[in-house]
């Protein structure tokens, strides 16, 4: 890149303030407390048959569910509601109470379902002299299908504890629902992810202070944008050293060949690198030094060998087959359309030891399939033959002139979409020829 001495842009001196205060914790993926809004049309039947046109509003606490191997099942939760219809024009219902339920799906899969119960009190305003208003017990159930903007189904049944007739009332509906009920997953890294007890962290940024700036001929927010992207980068790309440091410590521990281990530990060092170069396009464009904070590897947390072997056969698909073969189809395809020298440079180092690294992570996996027997076969055959990972949904689409973007290595998000899918469907291929053979 040339540099070039510019005063800081009001937008980037923010980009350095928020990056001062970002904490580890605050990966996007976990938060704790989610809000989900539906409007839905419904038929009413029981006393009346009736079509109805609602809104429901509902907060949850999060928890986070998961399954053997430190993987999350996606969130759980509960919390309040409330729902307004309105029936055949003329008449209300309003219900309040409480919900609880959960994603039915792993964590790279996006909640794309969950199932959701309700319980509380419903009042029906008056329909006619014949069913005047009604107070009664409110049970509800609810999917939600894709995420995030989802496709709700209910039923639900209102039982009268006031007036007559008692005549329960049911309701089926359709509609839609934004957030789902129990957040948004995010998958918030490319590359190998520092997995802890907590789940997925991403380190936290830290700005250093002044950097010379290059680049004036960018506009503003395309700069910050881009600083903003490659910032991300290079936490992500600094979550790989202490997860590589555990994956070395990890393989040692289970007796594996000293070559996996030096392979691991050699990993590490190109993460080092790969954070270094993101650092130093992220501080170029924002005339700030930034740089990600180096976080401790996790403890190891394995029951026993077998487990240890489960767990790390998860780890090597998920996090080596497809996360760092996905970073290398990706860098690949961003080095295509990239013209700065410097981020020219970076991509193609990245590319070419990312996949190194998924190569490593098949290696891994072949050794965890052979040690560990039809444990690991079942567990792995499980993840493989599921339902296909959605992209990683937390790198939102960098804002900014398309040909710039470009330039400086950041796809557009269909593209970065595609370079997933088409990484996931030859590992895919490739990991069940494994299985079989
Ligand atoms: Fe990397
Ligand atoms: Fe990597």
């Amino acid at each position: 890149m040339s540099s070039r001495s510019c005063s800081l842009p009001p937008a980037l001196a923010a980009l350095g303030v928020a990056a001062l205060v970002s904490l580890p914790g605050q990966a996007r993926a976990d938060e704790r407390f989610a809000i989900s809004g539906g409007v839905s049309v419904s038929l009413s039947f029981g006393q009346k048959l009736a079509f109805g046109l609602g809104a429901d509003l509902r907060a949850a606490v999060l928890m986070d569910g998961s399954q053997p191997g430190g993987y999350s099942t996606g969130n759980m939760g509960f919390g309040p509601f409330a729902q307004a219809t309105w029936l055949n024009f003329s008449a209300g219902r309003f219900a309040a109470g409480l919900h609880g339920g959960s994603d039915i799906s792993d964590d790279f899969d996006n909640n794309a379902y969950s199932i959701d119960g309700e319980f509380g009190w419903t009042y029906r305003t008056r329909y006619s002299d014949e069913l005047p208003g009604q107070h009664g017990l409110h049970v509800g159930a609810m999917t939600t299908l894709f995420s995030p903007l989802g496709l709700e189904l209910s039923a639900r049944a209102a039982i009268p504890l006031s007036g007559e007739p008692f005549v329960p009332e049911g309701t089926f509906g359709a509609g839609l629902r934004f957030p789902p009920p129990f957040g948004v997953r995010f998958r918030p890294i490319v590359g190998r992810p520092l997995r802890t007890a907590d789940g997925v962290v991403l380190p936290p940024a830290l700005g250093l202070g002044p950097a010379v700036s290059a680049l004036a001929r960018l506009d503003r927010a395309t700069r910050a944008a881009l600083a903003g992207a490659w910032l991300d980068s290079a936490r992500a790309e600094c979550g790989s050293i202490p997860a590589f440091l555990a994956l070395a410590r990890d393989l040692a521990a289970v007796g594996a060949p000293a070559s996996l281990v030096a392979r691991a530990l050699a990993a590490l060092d190109d993460e080092v690198r790969h954070t270094a170069r993101c650092s130093e396009i992220a501080s170029a464009l924002a005339g700030w030094r930034l740089g990600p904070a180096l976080l401790p590897p996790p403890a190891a947390r394995d029951a026993d060998r077998q487990a240890a072997l489960v767990r790390m056969a998860l780890e090597a698909w998920h996090d080596g087959c497809l996360g760092e073969g996905a970073a290398a189809t990706r860098a690949r395809r961003s080095l295509a359309g990239a013209k700065d020298a410097g981020v020219c440079a970076a991509l193609g180092e990245i590319a070419r030891d990312e996949a190194l690294h998924a190569e490593l992570g098949w290696r891994v996996l072949a050794y965890c399939l052979a040690e560990g027997g039809r444990e690991v076969r079942e567990a792995v055959g499980d993840v493989m033959t599921g339902p296909g990972p959605a992209p990683p949904r937390d790198d939102a689409e960098v804002e900014g002139e398309r040909k710039e973007l470009r330039a400086f290595g950041q796809l557009p998000r269909a593209e970065a979409d595609a370079a997933w899918d088409e990484t996931w469907a030859a590992a895919r291929r490739d990991g069940e020829r494994m299985l079989v053979g």
